[in-house]
């Protein structure tokens, strides 16, 4: 290296040190920064204004039902925490209306960046516990934070529809539930791995937004779209339990036995012989179902769903059993026969005895 070039680059570190230090105060400015309004952030960041303009945030405290709701409940400060900007618990007063820039920056010139999903997790917590679903889902979407399926300033899904979000890392599956019935019916992830109730605040129930995306935990009804009430075979487990018992393949909505391999809907002998073997090798020998077409399935003649047949016997009439083998009774004559021979030599003896 030369002199000039070692002057050049000293000189080049100070300044990124300076920089470097500069830019540290800079962030963690004191909080006695003002609050200053989005118009004063917009007129240097239009590209972030104009999709801030699309996100609910921008009337998180104008919206009617969060008005209706609160004035309902006596328009309580400890409302305002997260439906405002600067809210100050001490003094129970907040600087703006509404999720502004700066609830996610810092007031005026701090512009913070924050990435962490604990940013959301401030205010998506509470009456709608978004964050701490999120949290504890596990580990597995420990990669798929808050802003890799929302975008932070529109508030909106990053891709077009919720399956195409849940694509990005689970593709084969979306293929799947595509070409199935129910992808041919519009019923997507969401509908199955979100289980979405609104907040009753009158009576202080939480939410339940989706986000830990298991639908066992949510404790999936299939019902709630299908009315196929069990019998019977209601003893297979509570909601979805009993449905996927059968139905275990259910993105490709194809008959699952318990070692995975996988049946279509018309298929179903492999999956009741599983758990109904008598009656499956007495079909398989011809003594149980139709005499005159043996190969008729199961569930030609058994709806898998209410599997009794009412008051419907094809079957043969089990015979009552008799006794009509003549050996038992030939061993009792000849035990009779041998006592009383036994008992009238002993009179006999006796008798010579005694003379
Ligand atoms: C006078 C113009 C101006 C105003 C007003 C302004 N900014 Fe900035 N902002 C800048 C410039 C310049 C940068 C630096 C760009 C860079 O770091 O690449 C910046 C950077 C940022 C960043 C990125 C910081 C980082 O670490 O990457 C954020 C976030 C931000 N501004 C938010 C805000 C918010 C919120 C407001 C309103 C309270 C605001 N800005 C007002 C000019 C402005
Ligand atoms: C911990 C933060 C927090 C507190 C405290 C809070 N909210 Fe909210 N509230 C939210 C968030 C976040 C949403 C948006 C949730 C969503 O859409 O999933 C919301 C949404 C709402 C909505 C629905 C708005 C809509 O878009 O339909 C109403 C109504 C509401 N809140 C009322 C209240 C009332 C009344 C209180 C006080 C009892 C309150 N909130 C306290 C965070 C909070
Ligand atoms: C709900 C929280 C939230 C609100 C409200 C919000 N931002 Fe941001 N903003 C973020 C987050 C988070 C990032 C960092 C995104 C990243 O790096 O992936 C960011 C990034 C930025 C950046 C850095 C450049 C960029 O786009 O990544 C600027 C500038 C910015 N925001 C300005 C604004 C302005 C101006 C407003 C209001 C009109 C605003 N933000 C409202 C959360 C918010
Ligand atoms: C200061 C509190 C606060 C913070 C911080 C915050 N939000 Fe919100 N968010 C709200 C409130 C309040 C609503 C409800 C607004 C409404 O329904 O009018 C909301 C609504 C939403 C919605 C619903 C949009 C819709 O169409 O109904 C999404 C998505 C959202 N926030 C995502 C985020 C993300 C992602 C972050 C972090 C980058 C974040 N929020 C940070 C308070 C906050
Ligand atoms: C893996 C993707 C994913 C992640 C991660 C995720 N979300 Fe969501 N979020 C969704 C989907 C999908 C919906 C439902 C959209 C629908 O019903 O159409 C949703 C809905 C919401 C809503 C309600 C929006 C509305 O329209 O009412 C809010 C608020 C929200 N998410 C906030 C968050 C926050 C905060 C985090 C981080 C703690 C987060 N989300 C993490 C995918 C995700
Ligand atoms: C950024 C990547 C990513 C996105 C986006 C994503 N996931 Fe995942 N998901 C994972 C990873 C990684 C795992 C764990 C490994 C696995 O089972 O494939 C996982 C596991 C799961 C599991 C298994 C249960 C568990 O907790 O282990 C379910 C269910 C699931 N995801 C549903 C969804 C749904 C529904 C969406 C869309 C709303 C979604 N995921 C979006 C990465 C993602
Ligand atoms: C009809 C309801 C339904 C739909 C629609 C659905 N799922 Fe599932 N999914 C389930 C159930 C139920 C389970 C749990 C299965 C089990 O544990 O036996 C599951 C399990 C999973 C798992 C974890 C186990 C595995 O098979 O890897 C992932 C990941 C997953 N689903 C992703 C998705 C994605 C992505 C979509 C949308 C393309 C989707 N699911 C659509 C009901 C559904
Ligand atoms: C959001 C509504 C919805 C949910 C939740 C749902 N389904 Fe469906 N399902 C449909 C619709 C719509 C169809 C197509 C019309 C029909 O057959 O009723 C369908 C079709 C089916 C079919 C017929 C497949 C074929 O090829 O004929 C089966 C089997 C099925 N669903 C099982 C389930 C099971 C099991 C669950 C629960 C794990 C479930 N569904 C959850 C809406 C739903
Ligand atoms: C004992 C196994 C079994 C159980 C449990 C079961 N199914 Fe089925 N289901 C089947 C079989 C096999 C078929 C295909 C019947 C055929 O094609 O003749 C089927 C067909 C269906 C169909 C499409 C045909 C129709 O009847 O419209 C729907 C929808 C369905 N099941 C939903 C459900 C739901 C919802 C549950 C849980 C409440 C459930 N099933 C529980 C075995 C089962
Ligand atoms: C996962 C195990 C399982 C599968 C698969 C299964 N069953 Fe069952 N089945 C049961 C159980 C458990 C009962 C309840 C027995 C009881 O009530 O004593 C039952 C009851 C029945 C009954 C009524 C028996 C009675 O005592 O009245 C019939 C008929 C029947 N199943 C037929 C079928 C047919 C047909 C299939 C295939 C479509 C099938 N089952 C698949 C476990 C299963
Ligand atoms: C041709 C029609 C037909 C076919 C095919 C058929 N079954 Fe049956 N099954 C019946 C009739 C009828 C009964 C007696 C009526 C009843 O008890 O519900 C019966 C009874 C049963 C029972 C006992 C019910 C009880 O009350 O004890 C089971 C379990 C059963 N079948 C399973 C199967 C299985 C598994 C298959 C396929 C391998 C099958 N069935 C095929 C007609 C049929």
């Amino acid at each position: 290296m030369s002199k000039g070039k070692q002057i050049a680059f000293t000189l080049l570190l100070m300044y990124l040190a300076l920089v470097a230090i500069n830019r540290t105060t800079f962030v963690n400015a004191e909080p006695t920064e003002e609050y200053k309004g989005s118009g004063y952030c917009i007129s240097c960041h239009p590209d972030q204004g104009g999709e801030y303009s699309q996100s609910a945030h921008t009337n998180g405290y104008s919206n009617e039902d969060f008005q209706e709701v609160w004035a309902d409940l006596g328009s309580t400060a400890d409302c305002l925490e997260c439906h405002t900007t600067g809210y100050d618990k001490t003094t129970e007063t907040y600087a703006l209306a509404e999720v502004q820039c700066e609830a996610c920056h810092g007031p005026g010139d701090t512009m913070e960046r924050d990435t962490s999903p604990e940013l959301c997790g401030e205010c998506h917590t509470g009456p709608f516990p978004t964050y701490d679903e999120w949290v504890n889902s596990g580990p597995s979407h420990g990669t798929a934070d808050c802003m890799t399926c929302h975008n932070e300033h529109t508030s909106k899904m990053e891709f077009e529809t919720p399956d195409e979000t849940c694509g990005q890392c689970h593709d084969s599956h979306v293929i799947q539930v595509d070409d199935s019935t129910h992808g041919l019916n519009d019923v997507g992830c969401v509908d199955c791995h979100m289980n979405i109730e609104e907040a009753d605040f009158y009576n202080g129930i939480q939410a339940k937004t989706g986000h830990s995306f298991n639908p066992k935990e949510h404790e999936l009804d299939c019902s709630s779209c299908h009315d196929r009430p069990l019998e019977k075979h209601d003893v297979l487990g509570e909601k979805a339990t009993a449905c996927l018992s059968c139905h275990g393949d259910i993105h490709e909505l194809k008959l699952e036995l318990v070692n995975r391999e996988t049946y279509d809907n018309d298929e179903p002998v492999a999956l009741c012989a599983q758990c109904h073997n008598e009656r499956y090798t007495d079909w398989s020998q011809g003594t149980h179902g139709a005499h005159d077409n043996p190969q008729a399935v199961c569930t030609e003649c058994h709806d898998p769903h209410i599997p009794t047949i009412n008051k419907i016997s094809t079957l043969e009439p089990i015979p009552t059993r008799e006794l009509d083998d003549p050996a038992p009774l030939l061993y009792k004559i000849a035990f009779v026969v041998v006592l009383e021979i036994l008992a009238f030599s002993v009179w006999i003896l006796r008798r010579y005895n005694n003379v």
